[in-house]
């Protein structure tokens, strides 16, 4: 765990950073956060992260502007370049003397970070199993909100049936993960669901966009039907802290051979390689 974290403008040890109950974020999940990879001390796809950050403030009609050098300068004393960490960053509406859904008048938002050490996940050499459920969430899933109690839920859902992750489903077609957005090998070709306001633009999503296309490899953005992940060859799920991690088994069924694929193991090395160019 993180000993120094930042609360506003203050580096404090995290037994000692404390903000008021009557804080927008407690009462009212009123916020958003930015998860970032930082490998060997270096902020990874940095300005993607911020500025999907900026689009989530704006979303919520949250004022506070900074720049990704301003950013990057309070994150910095955090980071420990002999390691892989992330930054936790979540800024709040802020503290308001009475609950009231409106926004306060005068109101100053609450920032925090913290920077914890990535710990790499098992089930990305192994593969996991996931369940498929209904995607319960909201119509802006494309805003990273600390508002998380559908996610909690869902991935709680998945836990408690002995799987990593759950793949949700809306209207017959799939989203993305609980905390994760999603990939499919159907027909040869790597297709992942268009950005929409049904899920979050992933960074790591991006990424992997770019690897297809610069090494050739079959790649389109479109809407999977529930049904086609029967014929997937391959499913990935993609997220910052875990990076891509194959799913070998769907509801129970085998995916394709029931080991992690062969496009799997491809872009699984050109992420790895472009980390280590980045870094
Ligand atoms: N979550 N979709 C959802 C709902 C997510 O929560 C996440 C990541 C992603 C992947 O986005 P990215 O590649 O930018 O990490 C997609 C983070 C890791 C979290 O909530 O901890």
């Amino acid at each position: 765990m993180a000993d120094t974290v930042y609360l506003n403008g203050e580096y404090l040890p995290l037994a000692d950073a404390k903000v008021s109950v009557l804080d927008r974020g407690f009462l009212f999940g009123d916020g958003v956060y930015e998860v970032i990879p930082v490998y060997r001390g270096r902020l990874f796809r940095f300005e993607d992260h911020i500025a999907r950050l900026d689009n989530s403030l704006r979303a919520i009609r949250l004022e506070l502007s900074k720049s990704a050098d301003e950013w990057r300068a309070i994150f910095e004393p955090m980071l420990d370049s002999g390691k892989d960490q992330y930054i936790y960053l979540q800024i709040t509406r802020g503290y308001a003397p009475k609950r009231d859904h409106g926004f306060p008048e005068h109101v100053v938002p609450t920032v925090f970070a913290m920077c914890n050490e990535i710990k790499p996940f098992a089930g990305r050499i192994s593969g996991v199993k996931a369940v498929t459920l209904d995607d319960t969430r909201w119509q802006l899933c494309h805003v990273k909100a600390t508002a998380l109690l559908a996610h909690v839920l869902l991935r709680q859902e998945a836990l408690d049936q002995d799987c990593a992750e759950a793949i949700l489903a809306r209207n017959g077609y799939v989203t993305e993960g609980a905390a994760s957005n999603l990939f499919a090998v159907i027909d040869d070709q790597l297709i992942t669901p268009p950005k929409t306001n049904e899920i979050l633009p992933g960074i790591t999503r991006d990424v992997i966009l770019e690897l297809a296309e610069a090494h050739q490899i079959p790649c389109r953005e479109d809407v999977i039907a529930l049904e086609a992940l029967e014929n997937a060859s391959e499913i990935w799920v993609t997220s910052s802290t875990r990076e891509i991690v194959p799913v070998v088994e769907l509801d129970g069924r085998i995916v394709g051979d029931g080991e992690p694929g062969p496009v799997f193991q491809k872009m699984d090395r050109l992420f790895q390689a472009y980390k280590q160019s980045l870094a």
